[in-house]
């Protein structure tokens, strides 16, 4: 079964083709010129996934060896993401699946995402832990099978990548934060500033706005009437940061491996490429004897493989979606089967 995935939520479009369990391609184009504005601009992002998604599109037949009449099933990102931008990787799946007359699956892009591990040799156990971790959310699930997922915990204000490029923002560093922070964070110390990490109500939950303000605290109580931060210092902060923000994430994982009996624990989301927060995790799994999944780098950020794979388990559940399929902007009760 050859299947085509379209990914456009925000500033990358993907297409990808999985026949069967082998990946034959995975074309990501991403929108570099966001970097100019400081964050993603929505109308600049629909205009290019209009430009390059049907070229991509021929780029990843031609690389499959395939025509568009080999293609049996056709899967796009409804949401969460920019509307804009939804609304044109789903209208031209939508567009596909009525002219070659093939059926259509609406993949929600955070089951996209917790599912990505399965594109690996090593895939991960059901039941298992899925930390997922990318620009738009913190998730701490409880994976049962392909469609059964239990909510842990969330974030009860920015997620976790929003935090990194924030932190990156207010250093002088630039859009995307994460991997900048990352880099930065090598040269420095992540013991010399303690930033706190969030104690909530909820045991599973997530905050990184305190982390946020603390930094931005520290940067204004040291460095008043805009005096320049020294090279050294910055690197440090980022540092320190990284370490506050890892740790805030492997403590509710610990919880959650001590509280519910699984079989694997897998790491996925773009914050997931994040070098430091990839080895405590692998780390925490190895102390609780538990496999651990973390996607490679290439499926780590936005990418239609997982978009492909999610439509293909939800089509082998007995899944199907006509063409009134709409996008949506956030997470909601889209969210398949959750509980
Ligand atoms: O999953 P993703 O590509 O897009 C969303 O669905 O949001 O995640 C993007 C986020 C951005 O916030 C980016 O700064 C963060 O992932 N990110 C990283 C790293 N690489 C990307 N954060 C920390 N360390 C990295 N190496
Ligand atoms: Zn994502």
């Amino acid at each position: 079964m050859n299947v085509l995935g379209i990914e456009s939520s925000c500033d990358e479009t993907s297409v990808a083709i999985l026949s069967d369990d082998e990946l034959k391609a995975n074309l990501i184009a991403s929108q570099d010129f966001h970097a100019d504005f400081g964050g993603v601009v929505p109308e600049l992002s629909s205009r290019a996934h209009l430009q390059i998604v049907k070229p991509l599109m021929e780029q990843a037949l031609k690389k499959s060896n395939l025509d568009l009449s080999d293609i049996d099933l056709i899967t796009a990102t409804a949401g969460p993401g920019l509307i804009g931008a939804l609304l044109v990787g789903l209208t031209f799946a939508k567009g596909l699946s009525f002219s070659l007359n093939k059926p259509f699956i609406a993949v929600n892009h955070i089951e996209g995402h917790i599912f990505s591990g399965f594109l690996m040799k090593e895939k991960p156990e059901f039941p298992y832990i899925a930390l997922v971790v990318s620009g738009g959310h913190t998730l701490l699930l409880y994976v049962k099978s392909f469609t059964e997922i239990m909510q842990l915990g969330t974030t009860v204000d920015d997620a976790v990548g929003e935090a990194f490029d924030k932190v990156s923002k207010m250093l002088g560093f630039g859009y995307p934060g994460g991997p900048k922070i990352q880099e930065t964070s090598e040269k420095g110390d992540e013991n010399k500033i303690s930033f706190p990490i969030a104690e909530l109500k909820g045991q599973y939950d997530f905050s990184y706005s305190g982390l946020k303000t603390a930094v931005l605290r520290f940067i204004q109580k040291k460095y008043k009437n805009g005096d320049k931060i020294p090279e050294q210092v910055k690197k440090d902060i980022a540092a320190s940061f990284q370490k506050a923000a890892v740790n805030a994430l492997l403590q509710n994982c610990k919880k959650a491996l001590n509280d519910f009996d699984v079989n694997s624990i897998s790491l996925v989301g773009g914050v997931a490429a994040n070098k430091k927060l990839r080895n405590e995790m692998i780390k925490l799994a190895n102390d609780h004897n538990k496999k651990i999944v973390i996607p490679d780098f290439e499926f780590c950020g936005d990418n239609a493989a997982m978009i492909a794979l999610r439509g293909k388990t939800l089509y082998d559940a007995g899944i199907r979606n006509d063409l009134s399929a709409k996008p949506y902007p956030s997470l909601g009760e889209n969210y398949f089967n959750i509980s």
